[in-house]
């Protein structure tokens, strides 16, 4: 057992999260170390649950939000995390960078982590971004807060700690992620972790935003046939028997790269609504990681409605961060 503020923590069978400084995709997580991060989140939200939410963790330390592009509810999350366990939070965008000044972004981070940061949290257009950084820092941490079309790990953890607090173990489950799945980091993502859990996927959308199928089928194993990843371009057939349903934005800003152009015809064939979700499992729950637009890809009654944990997502959001947070500076230093 581990403490985390004033509460215990079950400890990993294995002991590659101990070592972890960088959070960059879901590839490289293994199952026990997604199921540490969840065991350490319990914790966490038992924390955000009290009255004074406070615990003295991060007391010291420096967390970075370094953002390139807008977020609500990753960079707020992620704020919040780290005041309730105590860290000093800096917020740095793009306007605020000397990067606006020409300074290339290597240089800007080696500032922050010469200005004694532990971590910086890193929003950014390009795919790869973090992964670079990460590469270069010889001594902080960095988190991938979304990286062009490419990976959100923190949002698939905060998914799949929502699923499983649902359903328990998500083997076997059918999860269907439906939506503009080309442009969405979100999903690459969940992808790596959902099929890790041993879940069974069915990706849903317009064959305009399913382009890269045979990869999407490769992360889940196997071939079209046998992979743990199902290709659906019919809500209907996809909706059959889910436990749970995830829409995904229709990110129209990016459609100048491929999409569809019929917002109509979009919502006409896939919007969730109280007629579709019938079709699921009676229990089953949906799910959106935001931002949500009510009245596209779900109906504000299905958003709003008794099924939807789509609020819970962003709830669970603070206690995942904090969880993340306290893993890359504490226990990792706790092993140096
Ligand atoms: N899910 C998500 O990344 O939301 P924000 O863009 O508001 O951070």
């Amino acid at each position: 057992m581990t403490r985390v503020g004033d509460l215990l923590v079950k400890e990993p069978s294995s002991r590659t999260i101990l070592t972890r400084k960088h959070v960059i995709d879901l590839d490289d997580f293994a199952v026990d170390e997604i199921e540490y991060v969840f065991s350490v989140t319990d914790a966490m939200k038992e924390i955000v649950g009290r009255d004074i939410k406070k615990a003295p963790s991060l007391r010291g330390k420096t967390i970075v939000t370094l953002f390139y592009q807008p977020s609500t509810r990753t960079r707020v999350s992620f704020e919040q995390a780290a005041k309730i366990l105590n860290a000093d939070v800096i917020n740095v965008s793009e306007g605020s960078s000397s990067v606006a000044k020409g300074e290339a972004l290597i240089n800007t981070v080696e500032t922050l982590q010469a200005l004694a940061a532990d971590v910086v949290i890193v929003r950014h257009p390009h795919a790869g971004v973090p992964n670079v950084l990460a590469r270069n820092l010889e001594r902080m941490g960095v988190i991938n807060a979304g990286d062009g079309m490419h990976a959100h790990p923190t949002q698939a953890l905060v998914d799949l700690y929502t699923l499983r607090n649902h359903m328990g173990s998500l083997a076997g489950k059918k999860i269907v992620i439906v939506g503009d799945i080309l442009h969405s980091r979100v999903v690459r993502s969940n992808l790596w972790g959902l099929v890790k859990m041993g879940a069974e996927v069915t990706l849903c959308g317009p064959p305009a935003f399913l382009p890269l199928s045979e990869a999407f089928t490769q992360i889940g194993g196997g071939n079209a046939k046998n992979s743990q990843v199902r290709i659906e371009t019919s809500l209907e057939v996809a909706l059959d028997g889910a436990d749970a349903v995830m829409a995904l934005r229709v990110q129209s800003e990016n459609h100048g790269r491929g999409g569809i152009t019929n917002i109509r015809e979009y919502i006409r064939l896939y919007q969730l609504d109280a007629r579709r979700i019938q079709i699921a499992k009676p229990d089953a729950i949906i799910m959106h990681p935001g931002p949500v637009q009510e009245g596209i890809e779900v109906t504000t009654a299905v958003a709003r409605g008794s099924q939807s944990v789509i609020s819970e997502q962003v709830t669970n959001g603070v206690a995942v961060r904090m969880a993340l947070l306290y893993l890359a500076i504490v226990r990792n230093e706790a092993t140096q």
